[in-house]
């Protein structure tokens, strides 16, 4: 069965990596989350797609500038819509918290792909660790150093590269860094890479998928996973094509 991950939460009808979000997402009944990690100037670990505050808050300046305690004074909710006013930026712990209270599964997007963030993977692997959610985390990056460094980390967690472009058989690549999962993007992933993917064991999760009619062919032909904004969609669409 497809599984659907919620991308940002339901980046789609609420305020893209808030509770709120990751509440509607809960209250469809997802299967799991994707969020995004970054780090504080002090070191702790935040959920916020973009390297700055700018786009999501009504602060300006870059996430690393900000210590948890200044960040936390921002408004993460009503640059999407009035109601949302008051959102805060999450915490990763607090996720981890809230997932001791449902049985979703969580993929964490390390976002250091332009930045080096020294000890990223070393404190996201702590905390999971410290949850007991070695078993329900994905790691994924555009970083495929950092993964690898996951790997030799913690190698029970699942690691997925996220990769844009068509890879030349992307599971023989993906084994360079010890991932087992391809995060592919939607619009250059082929019928025929999921397949041969799959029946190697790699499986392979879709970002992001938004239109009906791709949704339900990806479910049709058995994808591992899509990630979407719109997780209440996706899964009536599951629903009718498994009948
Ligand atoms: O993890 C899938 C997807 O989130 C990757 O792209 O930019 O939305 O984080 P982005
Ligand atoms: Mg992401």
């Amino acid at each position: 069965m497809t599984l659907i991950f919620a991308h940002r939460g339901s980046a789609g009808t609420h305020p893209e990596n808030t509770f709120a979000a990751y509440l509607e997402a809960e209250r469809v009944g997802v299967d799991g989350i994707e969020l995004d990690v970054q780090l504080t100037k002090d070191n702790q670990i935040v959920v916020i797609h973009d390297s700055t505050v700018n786009r999501t808050t009504n602060g300006i300046g870059k996430v690393k500038d900000y210590t948890l305690e200044e960040i936390k004074q921002l408004d993460n909710g009503s640059w999407f819509a009035p109601e949302f006013d008051g959102e805060k930026v999450p915490t990763l712990t607090e996720v981890l918290e809230w997932l001791q209270t449902n049985k979703l599964l969580l993929n964490i997007e390390l976002k250091n792909e332009t930045n080096i963030v020294p000890y990223l993977e070393e404190l996201v692997i702590k905390e999971i660790e410290k949850h007991n959610l070695v078993e329900r985390v994905i790691i994924s990056s555009f970083n495929h150093y950092s993964i690898r460094k996951i790997n030799k980390l913690n190698s029970k967690i699942e690691c997925a590269i996220l990769f844009l472009e068509k890879l030349y058989e992307p599971w023989n690549y993906a084994t360079t860094v010890r991932a087992k999962g391809l995060h592919s993007y939607n619009p250059k992933t082929s019928d025929a890479m999921i397949r041969e993917a799959q029946e190697r064991g790699y499986p392979v999760r879709v970002f992001t998928v938004n239109k009906e009619e791709r949704m339900q062919q990806l479910i049709a032909q058995g994808c591992s996973a899509i990630f979407t904004d719109y997780p209440e969609r996706a899964l009536q669409v599951r629903e009718v094509v498994r009948g």
